[in-house]
Formats: C-alpha cells, structure tokens, sequence
C-alpha cells in the first residue's frame, strides 16, 4: 500500500466528489449489515449509490462489491439514476477474499464474477481484471442476478459444509469415531475435496452468519423453503455452545470459582474480527455461571476490551493466561497456538486440562505428555 501511495497509483480521501471526479469505475464495498428481519440492509449502499450519482463527471461503471440480495441492482440503479448527468453502466462483482487472506486473495483470485448488463461495462471490467487472472483463472460473464445470486450460493455451500461436518464431528464424539480419519476419508473423493471440513467451535463472522440469515430471508419472501440453509443456521448457533460442555466434561458441572485461560478471541485467525465470534458466546456462558477468564489474541485483545471491558482479564502473551487456570481453551486456530511449550503450558496451568476447539493438537502426544485433552470428534486423552 505504501509503496502504490508513493508511486502515486493509489491515494485515500473520504472527499467523495473528490474520489469520483475522475474514476472510470466506481466500486461500492460498504457494509449490508442485517436488518432487524435478517434481510441484509441496503441503507449504505444505496446512499453511495445516490451520491456518485449526484456527483459523477463522466461515463462510468457503478460496480457492486457488496455481498446484496439478488435484486438489488434495480435498486442500485435507481439511486444512481436519481442524480446522474452522466450514462453509467451497472456491475455486480461479487467479493469472494478470505478475511485474512484479502490482498493475497484479491491478486490471485479463484475466478472473478462479473455480472454485467452492456458491452461497455463488459469491455471496462475485462480490463480492470486482466492483470489478475493471467494464469487462466476464469473471469465468469454472466446476468446481474446470477452475479449476485452466486456469492450467496458460494457462502451458503461453505457455510453448510463447516455446519454438517461440526454434526458429523459431534457423531463422532458419541460413537467413539475419530472426525480426523473420517474427514480425510470423505475429502480424498475429488467430488468432496478437502477444504472446509474441519470441526470447530461453529463459524462467526460478518459474512456467514448475516450472509445465511439474508439468504433465508430471500427464500421466505418469493415462498421457496430453504430447509438446508436454515438447519445449518440452528446447527450453528448449536455448536458455539459445544465448547461450554467440553468444558464441563473436563471440569465438572460446577464452573464457579474456576478460572478458565482463553486463547484465541477473534473468529478467525489472521484478523481481529470479532463480529459473531463463537468466543463471545463461550465468554457469555462462562461468565454466566460463575468462571473467571484471561483471554489472549494476538490481534483482537484491543477489539475485545471495547467490547468486553472488564468483564474478563487480558493477556499480553499467550503463557500470560495460563497462571491459575483450571484449564486452557483453545478458540481460534492461531499459527501462534500449534505448537506451544507444551512443557510450560502443563507446569504453568493449575492443572494439566486443555479443551482444543480446533483439533490442533495429536491426541496420542497429549496423552504421553499427561494432559487431559478434550477436543471436537476425536477420543479424548
Ligand atoms: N469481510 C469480508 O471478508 C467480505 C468478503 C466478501 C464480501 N464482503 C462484503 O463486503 C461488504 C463490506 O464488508 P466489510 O467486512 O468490509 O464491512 P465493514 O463493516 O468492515 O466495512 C464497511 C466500511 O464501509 C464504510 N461505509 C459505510 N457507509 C459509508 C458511506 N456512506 N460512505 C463511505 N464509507 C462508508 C464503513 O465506514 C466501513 O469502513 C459487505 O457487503 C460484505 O458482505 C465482505
């Protein structure tokens, strides 16, 4: 970033008219937070939408990046429209980066989505993407709706994917199976693949949940039933409360009193997002039955502290957590938590439990090294 800034290619205002003056392509990447009925809220977009508008001084494509409900570049258009002096031509470029991978992601992208509804818009964003999909990766043309119709879909199929293997994980745990065979035994079938099958402690974040709530909300309001979408939703809520019963299993029913080191707050690694966390509905619950908690991240400890307050101690280092806990939590699956100390860990903890949220421990090295191990769908040591 620095280095475009300095060469010139790439600078900030939160001037609009300013911003748009000369732009060929405009990009409206703003938050669709969900509405009060789960429907997402085009409040922001619209907004934008109406401003470059009113303030456009040439030709140009209004490129949606926003995840929007199938639908909503009418509504898009409309804004613009309200104000333009200008023709514009409507893009829906789905966004499909990886929080934490958003650079990485952006410049070598899967395949790019464009939907697209003139040949000026089609001839503009082909260039816009050339330089990014130079080895092959396809640039897929199709009909607006279908554009953003398919960023839904993709959620909903990732969404469903980490739901069904968090049940078969859950299975597996009751019937003495271990989820780490049986994912790889699933994932070796080229019509399966591996990705997106690790149990964990349920998905968070402000994509997903918000993503699948609007998507069931689209189903509801043309009357087509989307049950899948909606059990991967309640199966969801249901496993962020998983950990609070490992955590019973190895502590007993009792948690007041007992002192519980967290590591991992955001909802994934690699960002501090902490937007529909499972921690926070860990942290809720442990905090509602009495347990005391010192939490370590190493991104989101300041997010935290804004949302959490004192409510829960902090630790600057993840050993920091450990003094006087009845057990160590592993939420997030940090670079940074697989491969601790495991020596440290054990003598600095009260005593030697550790329940894994995200399987990244052996469970055969757990139970030579003498700690009680609890983690999701494999046997416990
Ligand atoms: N975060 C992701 O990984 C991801 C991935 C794919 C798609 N998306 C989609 O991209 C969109 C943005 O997501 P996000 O995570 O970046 O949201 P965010 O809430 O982190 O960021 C949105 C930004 O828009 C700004 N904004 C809001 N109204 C504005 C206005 N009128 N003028 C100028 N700026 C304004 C906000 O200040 C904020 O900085 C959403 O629709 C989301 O679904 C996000």
């Amino acid at each position: 970033m620095e280095r475009n800034q300095k060469e010139g290619r790439l600078s900030f205002t939160t001037d609009l008219p300013e911003a748009i003056a000369s732009a060929e392509v405009i990009f409206i990447a703003v938050g669709t937070p969900p509405g009060e009925d789960g429907s997402a809220d085009l409040k922001h977009v619209l907004k934008v939408a109406e401003l470059v508008g009113r303030h456009m001084t040439r030709e140009v494509v209004v490129v949606t990046k926003s995840t929007v409900p199938v639908g909503s570049a009418g509504k898009i258009g409309a804004a613009v429209a309200k104000g333009a002096k200008f023709q514009y031509h409507l893009c829906s470029n789905p966004e499909f980066l990886k929080e934490g991978d958003a650079v990485e992601d952006f410049m070598r992208p899967d395949r790019v989505v464009l939907g697209l509804a003139s040949e000026y818009a089609r001839k503009v964003m082909m260039e816009v993407y050339a330089p990014f999909v130079r080895t092959g990766k396809p640039v897929l043309i199709m009909d607006i709706p279908s554009a953003e119709m398919t960023k839904y879909a993709a959620n909903g199929m990732l969404a469903t994917r980490i739901s069904f293997m968090n049940e078969i994980a859950n299975l597996c745990d009751k019937l003495g199976a271990n989820v780490d065979f049986v994912r790889r035994g699933i994932g070796s079938d080229a019509r399966i693949g591996q990705s997106f099958l690790f149990p964990g402690p349920g998905y968070g974040g402000s994509c997903f949940p918000k993503d699948i709530k609007a998507l069931v909300k689209m189903g509801a309001e043309c009357g087509v039933a989307l049950d899948v979408l909606g059990a991967v939703e309640s199966a969801n809520e249901r496993q962020k409360r998983l950990l609070v019963k490992k955590i019973k299993c190895a502590l007993g029913d009792r948690l007041k009193g007992r002192r519980v080191a967290l590591w991992g707050l955001a909802f994934k690694a690699g960002t501090d997002d902490m937007r529909e966390a499972p921690s926070l509905t860990l942290i809720d619950a442990l905090l509602d039955e009495g347990a005391s908690i010192c939490a370590h991240d190493p991104a989101a400890l300041e997010h935290a502290r804004t949302l959490l307050g004192n409510r829960i101690d902090y630790a600057e280092t993840n050993y920091e957590a450990l003094p006087g806990a009845d057990a160590l939590v592993v939420v997030t699956d940090w670079n940074e938590y697989r491969h601790p100390d495991f020596e440290r860990v054990k003598r600095t903890l009260k005593q030697p439990v550790i329940v894994d949220g995200r399987n990244l421990y052996d469970v055969e090295k757990m139970r030579e090294l003498g700690v009680r191990y609890h983690s999701i769908g494999r046997p416990s040591a």
